[in-house]
């Protein structure tokens, strides 16, 4: 049967009279729905582990926009948590957790095999969205690169840098390594299991690979990508991938080839026309609004969209932003955004 999800003919190299769309955070804090259901919850991590209320977040930016897909909601550090780590979210601030400095605190950590406990309900939340979801709409499911989670544990919160990952590579090579090593395993495992409860196509989120420069992007943030993605291929042959090297500059040339994946999300630090010229060249483009139009709506926001839209018009595309949308964000700007890409 021919396919008839347009996301999914997008990844299969398909070039769309218009690109299907959807979008980084769609769930989030600037829709007044998600504050209510969040609250409920309790806390982010506690609405990440209630399948229900999951499953609910998940599918109101579908019924409030009608994106062409829905993106799992969860979160990148549950697999440090399931491996062990202590997470938790300090309001206003963003993630805290338990630091890797040296070898004593890698050693405490779980393997591969033992973080299902811990994820079974993202497991659940997706089964859910399986059935829940219109015909229509794709099911992306989702993981942190590893080099982007291990800056996370190794840190313990998100910092600007990304020096302390830096520094222990440096300095501890063998436990940097091995922590890479072990979140490799983990996120194939991770992944692996979310196709099988159904998600249809999976994207890896590598946020900080732009501070990886000469070899080490190679190393850290293009060879972990190509070992998952070889991973997955292997059990699971027709489901898609996105990678998501952000800030990756001349490094997203050739990325895909490289690693396998079936689609590139661009951050808006590189053009469309750019992106068009050097990295569509190898198969579908994903993004890359600048999120902040989300915010300040207008003129400018329609001309950008236009511009993405045509300069990509000439290969595979799926319209999104170039990171995620923030809490200042009007949901009224999200429909102006969706109305100029589907040229109502
Ligand atoms: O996109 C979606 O709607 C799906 C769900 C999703 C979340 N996080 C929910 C979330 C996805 C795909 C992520 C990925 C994620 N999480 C990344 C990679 C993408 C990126 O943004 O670069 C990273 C680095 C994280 C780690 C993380 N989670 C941070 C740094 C923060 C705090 C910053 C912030 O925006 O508050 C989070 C929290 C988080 N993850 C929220 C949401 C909706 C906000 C939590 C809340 O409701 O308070």
């Amino acid at each position: 049967m021919a396919e008839t999800k347009t996301i999914l003919r997008a990844l299969a190299g398909e070039t769309m009279p218009t690109p299907p769309i959807w979008m980084m955070r769609q769930a989030g804090r600037y829709l007044p729905e998600y504050k209510a259901t969040r609250a409920e919850a309790g806390d982010f991590l506690s609405l990440c582990y209630n399948s229900d209320l999951a499953t609910e977040v998940t599918l109101q930016p579908i019924r409030r926009y009608g994106f062409d897909a829905a993106i799992l909601f969860a979160d990148i550090l549950l697999v440090p948590q399931a491996l062990g780590a202590d997470l938790w979210f300090v309001t206003g601030e963003g993630p805290r957790l338990s630091t890797i400095t040296g070898e004593a605190d890698f050693a405490k950590l779980g393997g591969k095999d033992d973080i299902h406990e811990t994820l079974n309900p993202i497991y659940q939340t997706v089964r859910n969205l399986r059935s829940a979801l219109p015909p229509e709409t794709t099911l992306i499911g989702f993981a942190g690169a590893p080099w982007t989670v291990a800056t996370y544990m190794i840190a313990g919160k998100g910092t600007p840098d990304q020096a302390p990952a830096h520094a222990l590579k440096a300095t501890h090579p063998e436990v940097f390594d091995a922590l890479m090593a072990r979140i490799t395993e983990a996120t194939i495992e991770y992944l692996s299991h979310q196709i099988d409860a159904g998600a249809e196509v999976v994207k890896i989120f590598d946020s900080w690979a732009g501070s990886l420069k000469g070899a080490d992007f190679d190393k850290y943030a293009l060879a972990p990508t190509k070992e998952i993605i070889a991973a997955l291929k292997a059990r699971h042959p027709d489901t898609p991938i996105i990678a998501f090297p952000r800030e990756a500059g001349e490094n997203y040339i050739g990325f895909a080839k490289a690693t396998g994946a079936d689609c590139v999300a661009i951050d808006d630090s590189v053009t469309a026309e750019w992106a068009a010229q050097n990295v569509q060249t190898d198969g579908c483009v994903q993004g890359n609004l600048k999120s902040s139009h989300m915010v300040t709506g207008g003129d400018a926001l329609v001309s950008e969209t236009r511009r993405i839209v045509d300069a990509l018009k000439g290969g595979p595309h799926i319209f999104n932003l170039g990171h995620g949308i923030t809490p200042d964000a009007d949901p009224a700007n999200v429909q102006l955004m969706i109305d100029t890409v589907r040229g109502a």
